[in-house]
């Protein structure tokens, strides 16, 4: 008996094992069922239709060509993972949007996480997860990433030579900032009150540096990005844009904004971008200071999701940037070598900070 007992916890114990991987195995399926539902248009769909969406009606209203039997089955069990992942529910009288779906709306462009999606999913940055133990194997030592052992250049030269592409990132950025922008315009505001000038630093098509120059009407900003991002955009009296390359130099101001760039790039790298920052504020005493908004990585006080999030980023960077995400002590090693003298942390709601620095 005891014998039987002992193989029946192995078998168990088995299963189990296999049955875990097998859920890790298909967790690309909730990223490419989510896609597939933006594709569709779905939760714009349910959204309009204005109360609680039956089965039919979704598949009536779907822009697919064949509503026949199979399909209305597939739709069923396509909107069912969805429901289990919380990106709808279903009552008695059909499907509605959650408080996540709304972020998928089309038709909500302030606060839409679609484009961010759309290009995360886009097989130009999935196809070098392919590559990564090839990379790890062979080209570690003269590829810097997976993405240009992928692609043969780096994410934004790569960018810079494919329009699609380069369009689809930089909507994706912006479409972040705009989500970004939101929760500090609720909770922190103050980072920027009381500056003069304002440099945002790999600004992207400056959704940020807008927002930032149209709550505080004196402050002037700049957007400062590579030349292909910036060419043929149009600023406002506070909002100019310049072309450059921050490894080079940085246009003086009171502030720099550092959102989502450090993570790009490898601790060296950080440590000459942050060096060209302090060159191009004041000192301390005269309000100098860089404002980055970017992750710290943080086991302890986010919950088990969020942690999963900041690695999944964290390994995002690896495969198509040089880049990783930090935690509090690597931050704090990067600020000393480049010679800043002190930080504050501001956790922001959700998976970033914002952390000022000091000369
Ligand atoms: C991850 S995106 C972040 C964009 C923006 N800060 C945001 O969060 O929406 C990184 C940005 O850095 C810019 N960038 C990359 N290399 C750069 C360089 N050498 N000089 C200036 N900007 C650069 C890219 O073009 C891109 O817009």
């Amino acid at each position: 008996m005891a014998l039987y007992n002992d193989v029946g916890d192995k078998i168990r114990a088995v299963m189990a094992a296999q049955a875990h991987i097998w859920n890790h195995t298909f967790n690309f399926i909730n990223s490419m069922s989510l896609k597939c539902a933006i594709q569709l248009g779905i939760p714009d769909i349910i959204h309009s239709h204005g109360h609680a969406m039956t089965l039919s009606d979704l598949v009536n209203a779907l822009p697919i060509n064949n509503n026949n039997a199979k399909i209305q089955d597939c739709i069923y069990r396509l909107m069912r993972i969805l429901i289990h992942a919380g990106f709808f529910i279903q009552e008695e009288e059909g499907y509605l949007l959650t408080p996540t779906s709304r972020l998928l709306l089309k038709d909500e462009p302030n606060l839409s996480a679609i484009p961010f999606l759309l290009a995360m999913l886009d097989p130009i940055m999935t196809d070098p997860w392919h590559r990564l133990s090839q990379w790890f194997q062979n080209d570690g030592d003269d590829q810097p990433t997976p993405f240009t052992t992928t692609h043969a250049k780096p994410l934004y030269e790569y960018a810079g030579d494919d329009a699609r592409f380069n369009c689809l990132f930089n909507e994706a950025m912006a479409s972040d900032a705009r989500i970004i922008i939101s929760a500090i315009n609720e909770h922190c505001k103050g980072v920027f009150e009381g500056l003069k000038s304002l440099v945002d630093v790999g600004g992207g098509s400056g959704t940020v540096a807008k927002a930032i120059s149209n709550e505080f009407q004196e402050l002037k900003c700049s957007v400062f990005d590579l030349p292909h991002v910036v060419e043929g955009l149009e600023g406002s009296n506070n909002l100019s844009y310049v072309g450059g390359d921050m490894f080079k130099s940085v246009p003086s101001a009171d502030a720099i904004l550092l959102k989502a760039i450090l993570h790009n790039w490898s601790n060296e790298k950080c440590v000459k971008i942050l060096k060209k920052c302090k060159e191009a504020i004041p000192s301390k005493e005269n309000g100098g200071k860089v404002i980055i908004i970017d992750i710290v990585v943080d086991n302890q006080k986010g919950d088990d999701k969020s942690y999963e999030t900041q690695l999944f980023m964290d390994m995002l960077m690896m495969v198509v940037a040089s880049g990783k995400e930090r935690s509090e002590q690597e931050w704090a090693k990067l600020f000393s070598d480049a010679g800043f003298s002190d930080y504050k942390i501001i956790p922001l709601l959700g998976l970033r900070s914002i952390i000022e620095v000091y000369p």
